[in-house]
């Protein structure tokens, strides 16, 4: 009932697999629509108005995203999965006060993904990979590629909580410790016990992102555990006020990492950080624990 209502709300013209005004869709056709509607003329007064180099980079610009998004649609082909699009968040339905800080949901590209997880160390098999507005849950769909013991979603939008379970059901056995996907607002989310591996690709602004961080420092501070974080964004800006909000906890350090290339699959390149806990708030955990319980 809720999903039909959603889907007339966004349905104007190109719907994605399930019938949702999909953005990632319309570029090409829009262009067509365009040429077939004012003729080449209007083009060409368009080209002169903008400037050639503005022209240009616009035309390269929508071709790149019309190769990733055919890119998407073929991993998706390929997995007998819908993970492809980019929906906007005002069409779902979400229940939360942060709906507004949300930003649409786009998937990571699976290039750009393991551009990002080769910075992190094997063997990963202890490890938790939480993806903190998860989408339709591609991510997780692609980190069974890196042995992880379980994968969670976080994910605060109700249509694509349903499209990223069913997306699961392929390979949940691909997990000794399963893989599900969690409806709930990011702020709200408990972390598990055990070593993680954190995952955040732009989902929502600062005002949420202090809370998610805050509660993930306070988890820290009740275990000696393994964590990484991993931040990535095709806004480089939002990295300026990322890392303040995460040095603020003091728990973790920069890893090093060489800036991502470009990647055919990817509709931008995503500019990111991978942060690791520091091993001395680790080791002083473990030794307040072993003052307080001497036995
Ligand atoms: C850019 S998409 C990233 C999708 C996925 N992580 C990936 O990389 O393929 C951001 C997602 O965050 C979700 N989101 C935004 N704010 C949220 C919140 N407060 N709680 C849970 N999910 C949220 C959006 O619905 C959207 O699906």
């Amino acid at each position: 009932m809720e999903l039909e209502k959603a889907k007339d709300r966004g349905v104007s013209s190109i719907l994605d697999q399930e019938g949702f005004k999909d953005h990632s869709a319309s570029r090409l056709k829009r262009a067509l629509l365009l040429l077939r509607e004012h003729g080449v003329l209007e083009i060409v007064n368009r080209v002169r108005k903008q400037g050639l180099k503005a022209s240009i980079s616009f035309i390269g610009r929508n071709i790149r995203h019309s190769i990733a998004a055919n890119a998407s649609k073929r991993f998706d082909r390929a997995l007998g999965v819908d993970t492809a699009g980019s929906l906007q968040l005002e069409y779902l339905t979400i229940e939360s006060p942060n709906a507004s800080h949300g930003t649409e949901a786009v998937s990571t590209s699976s290039k750009s993904f393991d551009w990002m997880l080769k910075n992190l160390p094997g063997p990963l098999s202890d490890y938790t990979f939480v993806d903190i507005g998860c989408g339709k849950g591609r991510t997780l769909l692609l980190s069974r590629g890196y042995g992880f013991y379980r994968a969670i979603g976080v994910e605060f939008a109700l249509e694509l909580v349903e499209i990223a379970q069913r997306n699961l059901v392929t390979i949940n056995r691909d997990f000794p410790g399963g893989a599900s996907v969690v409806h709930r607002d990011a702020s709200l989310f408990d972390y598990p016990r055990g070593p993680l591996v954190v995952y955040l690709y732009n989902p929502f602004g600062p005002e949420v992102m202090g809370q998610v961080i805050q509660n993930l420092a306070t988890h820290l501070s009740s275990c000696a555990d393994d964590c990484y974080v991993i931040y990535g964004s095709s806004n480089a800006a939002t990295l300026t006020w990322f890392e303040p909000l995460l040095a603020e906890t003091d728990l973790f350090e920069q890893c090093p990492t060489q800036p991502m290339p470009l990647f055919w699959d990817a509709v931008r390149t995503i500019h990111y950080c991978v942060y690791r806990r520091k091993k001395d708030t680790q080791a002083s955990h473990m030794q307040r624990a072993s003052t307080s319980n001497p036995e």
